[in-house]
């Protein structure tokens, strides 16, 4: 069952009104950036984040104008922030096609990714709300703290799990929290229910975050290549906890080649099996069902328009048994 077909069905309407005032958002006379817009613009993502928005929003009251504003905010932040990470990454493909980078070479990308960051703070400002400017400015800088973070982790080859938790916090977490936070706000919640979405979101993300880790140690077509993450200097969950609890002789072989950064094929191959043989996956998987389970307990706590709770559920089966 494709679960996320069934919440955008649910949310056909929101979801057509809100591709409309994306589109709105970027309309420019400049033929320079228009280009890369509508290069942007061609391939369209999951659109989980404006998914999550509307749902938020249904569930606790309604969808306003504001959260609409509020949806092409986070999306346009977090397509400045993947065009961004394109060149980081030196990545040359980005939803199934092309990267800016790759298109229009790396000079071009970091402009029209402040570009979309300028636009995304002024379609903020729409929504009337200092709070959500507030928390678009904040979640900019979770976003920049989480990648230098990462970046700086992966060059010391620091094998932590708070370090690692801190890091999918800020880089993925912090805008699922947002988007629930802000669907949550835009529909006159109440503060003890935008903070519960808050949380919601936040557990979504990390929930999400993990299971993508998980995806790089098989090899599915998921869009990158397995061990991907290993040999890019990022230590995920499983392998951290494999480093961890593993006899210490096998893990001292395992850290020397993250240390050293050999990573042939053969040794990527080895890190893999190893954190799968000594638990990594299963202790990955564990935590994405405490995270779940708390994620649930908060949603029975809350009281939302119960057509709508039923798709805040199913969000969860979408995570947990999502392919790619
Ligand atoms: C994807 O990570 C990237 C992010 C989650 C955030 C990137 C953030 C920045 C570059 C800094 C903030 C920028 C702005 C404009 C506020 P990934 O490389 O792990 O995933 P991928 O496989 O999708 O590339
Ligand atoms: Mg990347």
């Amino acid at each position: 069952m494709d679960f996320s077909q069934v919440i955008k069905d649910a949310l056909r309407l929101e979801l057509i009104r809100f591709e409309i005032a994306l589109r709105k958002s970027v309309e420019n006379d400049n033929r320079w950036i228009s280009a890369i817009i509508n290069h942007v613009l061609s391939a369209e993502g999951k659109r989980i984040r404006p998914m999550l928005v509307f749902l938020t929003a249904k569930s606790c009251g309604g969808v306003t104008p504001a959260t609409y504003y509020g949806a092409v905010t986070i999306e346009l932040l977090h397509t400045a922030s993947l065009i961004h990470d394109d060149i980081l990454d030196e990545s040359s493909i980005r939803r199934g096609q092309p990267s800016v980078n790759a298109v229009f070479g790396n000079h071009q990308a970091v402009l029209s990714g402040d570009y979309l960051l300028s636009t995304a703070l002024r379609e903020s400002v729409k929504t009337g709300n200092l709070e959500i400017v507030d928390i678009i400015s904040h979640l900019g800088q979770n976003l920049t703290e989480g990648e230098l973070s990462q970046f700086a982790i992966a060059n010391e080859a620091i094998i932590d799990e708070d370090e690692y938790f801190n890091v999918i916090d800020k880089k993925t977490a912090s805008l699922l929290a947002a988007c629930a936070k802000v669907g949550a706000l835009t529909s006159g919640a109440d503060r003890d229910t935008v903070n519960n979405f808050e949380r919601f979101g936040r557990i979504l993300g990390i929930t999400f975050q993990l299971k993508d880790d998980i995806f790089d140690y098989y090899s599915q077509d998921v869009g990158k290549p397995t061990g991907s993450d290993i040999k890019e200097g990022k230590i995920t969950l499983p392998l951290i906890f494999a480093l961890q609890n593993a006899p210490r002789s096998d893990a001292d072989e395992m850290l020397e080649i993250i240390r050293s950064r050999t990573y042939s094929d053969a040794n990527v191959a080895t890190l893999l099996q190893f954190a799968k043989t000594h638990g990594g996956i299963d202790y990955t998987n564990q935590k994405i069902d405490a995270l779940l389970a708390e994620a649930d307990s908060i949603l029975e706590s809350l009281s939302l328009n119960e057509d709508y709770r039923p798709l805040l559920q199913l969000l969860f089966k979408y995570l947990k048994e999502r392919s790619y």
